[in-house]
């Protein structure tokens, strides 16, 4: 991983790590929906980092699907993906594309470095409303996605605590694509469900 910088997590464990580093996977139907997109088609020859894998659920499904992926989360426990305890903020090292589902909290930030440093496609799945607010206008107008993909329907969520799957998020999502190959200027918009 480079010059990654690691930090010191052992502190942080179980469901306070869980909640302190947003540990929330994506589920299967949204990368479904990502897959069925067309996006990751041209991504085939192509190496993709995941720099906030958690358990594994969008590497897993990549990699079920041929990709090449590389996995690393801040969160080191045993439920861990890939590499852990690297944060991707304090990555230099170059990728060629980055899919994730970043922590919300955080989520500005992952955006901002991603770009920064992909040489090809950031592909993340964010909630809708970050989309709006006056903190994300200078960003979004510098940078404006190539794609965003509304998904219509609410995606299931997972619970921590009883370790399952619930109905229905309380708040919608997106894929929003960016492409440092082709900067088109101008966001197109898509609905899938
Ligand atoms: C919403 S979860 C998504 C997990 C996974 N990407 C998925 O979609 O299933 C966000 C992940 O970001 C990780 N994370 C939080 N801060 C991080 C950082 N600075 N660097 C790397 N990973 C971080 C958390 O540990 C957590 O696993």
């Amino acid at each position: 991983m480079g010059t990654s910088k690691k930090r010191q997590v052992h502190n942080l464990r179980g469901e306070n790590e869980r909640a302190t580093l947003d540990r929330y996977p994506s589920p299967r139907i949204s990368l479904e929906l990502l897959k069925g997109t067309g996006e990751l088609d041209d991504l085939k020859n192509e190496k993709i980092v995941e720099p906030a894998s958690g358990m594994g659920h969008i590497s897993k499904f990549l990699e079920a699907n041929g990709f090449k992926v590389e996995s690393s989360d801040l969160g080191d426990d045993s439920e861990t993906y890939g590499t852990g305890g690297l944060d991707f903020l304090a990555r230099t090292e170059r990728c060629e594309n980055i899919i994730t589902n970043p922590p919300y909290r955080q989520a500005i930030e992952f955006l901002k470095h991603a770009i920064s440093i992909t040489d090809h496609k950031v592909i993340m799945l964010l909630r809708l409303n970050f989309l709006e607010s006056q903190s994300r206008f200078e960003f979004f107008k510098q940078f404006p996605p190539a794609k965003v993909y509304v998904i219509s329907k609410r995606l299931p969520h997972y619970d921590p605590v009883h370790k399952e799957w619930k109905s229905d998020a309380s708040f919608s999502h997106m894929w929003m694509v960016f492409n440092n190959r082709d900067r088109i200027g101008a966001t197109q918009l898509e609905w899938v469900m």
